[in-house]
């Protein structure tokens, strides 16, 4: 199975890394030459820029989309490009074209939702999007497999690296929030226009996935209640840890009575609660079924090698599938049960 790339920034990059690093791994699952077909290759890249450092890629690289599209060798496209528009044109066309996607793109996603899974319903394909919510935590096929049969009735979380990682310092350094920014992006934690996580928007976005998955009914982006951090005191926090308690950035959807409400704002929490204890870029998931009762997920939400693990295991998913759908099991075994049956009986 050849695998395109599209984007070779910081997620890609890790990603393509990642795969040709572990080529070994995956082959490893597969026990016969016809099934070896199915490990992984990625064989091109869909970069723009090409001045960037392109690693080994550099006879990979293709800049139109077409290259990707019409070449039917590839049978599995990962969307790392980030941005809206085109990503979403080109998840949208390559599922058409009967291309497996794997992506990053909370937006698409969040956006797209309905749309998007069922197009890869009507051809066949499988669209997978771990990496969307939580980076490294892997909490969407927690919900969609590991928690299916439950009744989920709420999620909340601190979604957001870049915001958890401003409050913890702001809180340890009695620091304001605009220095404490200033620091997340001169050390790459936070991106030079931060508006989508300190407004909100990315913890949103992660938010009506999971609840939409979760209720299984769309919940969108602007359905979301969101209060930014930016007018947080460095004042605030100082007096409210006095009383005992921390601020920690919340995503919360809760079903009651059929209705979902969902909210991203700064909420308190006490000094000893699990929450108030989750720092830096690490995030906590928290979601509660019937059956299951509270489940939590911790780990690291953002970050290259975090980001492309997520990725790597939705590409083995479908890799995995893939081997299923083609590669029956070998008849040689049936003929053994046969003869052992034949002699019983
Ligand atoms: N900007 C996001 C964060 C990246 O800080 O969590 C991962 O979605």
């Amino acid at each position: 199975m050849n695998i395109a790339l599209l984007g070779f920034g910081t997620i890609g990059s890790g990603v393509y890394e990642l795969i040709n690093l572990n080529k070994g791994k995956f082959s490893g699952n597969f026990t016969d030459m016809e099934s070896r077909k199915a490990s992984p290759v990625i064989t091109k890249v869909l970069e723009r820029d090409t001045t960037k450092d392109l690693g080994d890629t550099v006879g990979k690289i293709v800049t139109h989309p077409s290259e990707i599209l019409e070449d039917e060798s590839i049978g599995l496209v990962i969307a790392l490009m980030g941005g809206m528009d085109f990503e979403y044109e080109m998840i949208k066309e390559c599922l058409k074209a009967g291309k497996h996607v794997v992506t990053a793109n909370k937006a698409v996603i969040s956006e797209y939702f309905e749309e998007l899974l069922t197009l890869a319903e009507e051809n066949g394909v499988v669209l997978r999007y771990e990496a969307s919510v939580g980076g490294g935590i892997p909490i969407i096929g927690s919900l969609k497999e590991e928690m299916k049969i439950n009744r989920v009735t709420e999620i909340k979380g601190i979604l957001n690296g870049t915001t958890n990682f401003i409050l913890s310092k702001m809180t340890e350094e009695g620091a304001d929030f605009g220095e404490t920014l200033a620091l997340a992006q001169s050390i790459g934690f936070a991106e030079a226009d931060p508006t989508a996580d300190v407004e909100g928007y990315d913890v949103s976005r992660k938010l009506s996935i999971l609840s939409s998955m979760a209720y299984e009914s769309i919940i969108r982006d602007e359905d979301v209640y969101k209060r930014g951090i930016t007018d947080v005191r460095a004042a605030d926090i100082e007096m409210i840890g006095s009383m005992g308690y921390v601020v920690k950035y919340l995503g919360h959807s809760i079903l009651e009575h059929k209705n979902v409400y969902t909210t991203v704002e700064p909420v308190l929490f006490k000094e000893a609660s699990i929450m108030s204890n989750v720092n830096s870029e690490f995030n906590i998931i928290s979601i509660t079924g019937d059956i299951i009762g509270e489940l939590q997920f911790y780990g690291k939400g953002a970050g290259k090698d975090a980001t492309a693990n997520a990725v790597v295991g939705d590409v083995l998913y479908i890799l995995n599938i893939v081997k299923e759908q083609n590669y029956p099991k070998p008849l040689r075994l049936n003929r053994k049960l046969n003869k052992i049956g034949t002699d019983i009986f």
